[in-house]
């Protein structure tokens, strides 16, 4: 059995007097990949973002209800919003390498929470690579600007910029939308040896990628949960006739 790693409890959220979630109630299970589903504007990201905080960053952006990860409500005044981040890491739809050096790009978030030592950090630069199944193709160039290289690479590198501070959970918003198929071929590889490690919500738009890389599937339409439960049964045999209509293509 799974523990729960993360409680979303009763979750609303406004963007000024849009109400982009109602109601939201989730389980995150820990070392599994809960996949995100939904049509476009239906909240698959704000409700990513209320994950780790991210929303704090849009000033109009409201929240009621409760985030809870490892049983503390993320939202407590007393929670500290960067060691938050550095538990609960992220990987967005455009790969967005820092405009530096493969290295440094890994190194960046460990150098900020303190680690200065070279050879501490030439371990974590390699260990990071290494998870993100990268370190092959860049390991002898690793000077080079982290945003000269393809997008399916550079993708995998803020996968491994992600992962060098030693996250618990990895939230990804469609990462593999703008790769060709083999980067997404690589990228589903790795999600599927990362759960082993860290516990993994994606968003994706690809019906085929939520049932072949996720362990639970959560639907979302109009700001509302639908449905959610393992991918298996999702998919199968959905409760509800808009799951079923969403997942057999017929609207979104
Ligand atoms: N910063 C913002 N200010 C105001 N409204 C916003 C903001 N961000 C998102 N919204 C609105 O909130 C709703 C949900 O948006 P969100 O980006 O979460 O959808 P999504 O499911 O991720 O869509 P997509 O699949 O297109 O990425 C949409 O109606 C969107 O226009
Ligand atoms: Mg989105």
């Amino acid at each position: 059995m799974h523990q729960k790693k993360m409680k979303i409890e009763n979750l609303n959220l406004w963007y000024g007097d849009f109400q982009a979630l109602y109601a939201v109630n989730l389980d995150i299970y820990e070392n599994q990949v809960t996949a995100l589903i939904g049509p476009s504007g239906c909240g698959k990201s704000t409700f990513l973002k209320t994950l780790n905080r991210m929303n704090d960053l849009v000033p109009t952006a409201r929240i009621e209800g409760k985030v809870e990860f490892d049983g503390q409500n993320v939202y407590n005044p007393e929670v500290d919003v960067n060691e938050l981040r550095k538990k609960i890491g992220m990987v967005f739809q455009h790969p967005n390498p820092f405009p530096k050096s493969i290295y440094d790009n890994i190194a960046y978030g460990p150098r900020t929470h303190g680690i200065k030592d070279t050879h501490q950090l030439d371990e974590i630069v390699e260990r990071s690579l290494r998870q993100a199944a990268i370190w092959d193709e860049v390991k002898d160039h690793l000077d080079r600007n982290a945003q000269s290289i393809s997008g399916g690479q550079q993708q995998r590198i803020c996968i491994a910029r992600a992962l060098a501070v030693e996250p618990e959970i990895l939230l990804m918003d469609e990462p593999t939308s703008a790769l060709d198929p083999i980067s997404t071929a690589k990228i589903e590889d790795l999600v599927n040896k990362l759960k082993e490690n860290y516990t993994i919500v994606i968003v994706t738009h690809n019906m085929q990628q939520a049932s072949r890389i996720s362990d639970r599937t959560a639907f979302f339409l109009n700001g509302y949960l639908k449905e959610s439960g393992e991918t298996r049964k999702i998919f199968l045999n959905p409760e509800k006739e808009e799951t079923e209509n969403y997942i057999s293509g017929r609207f979104g």
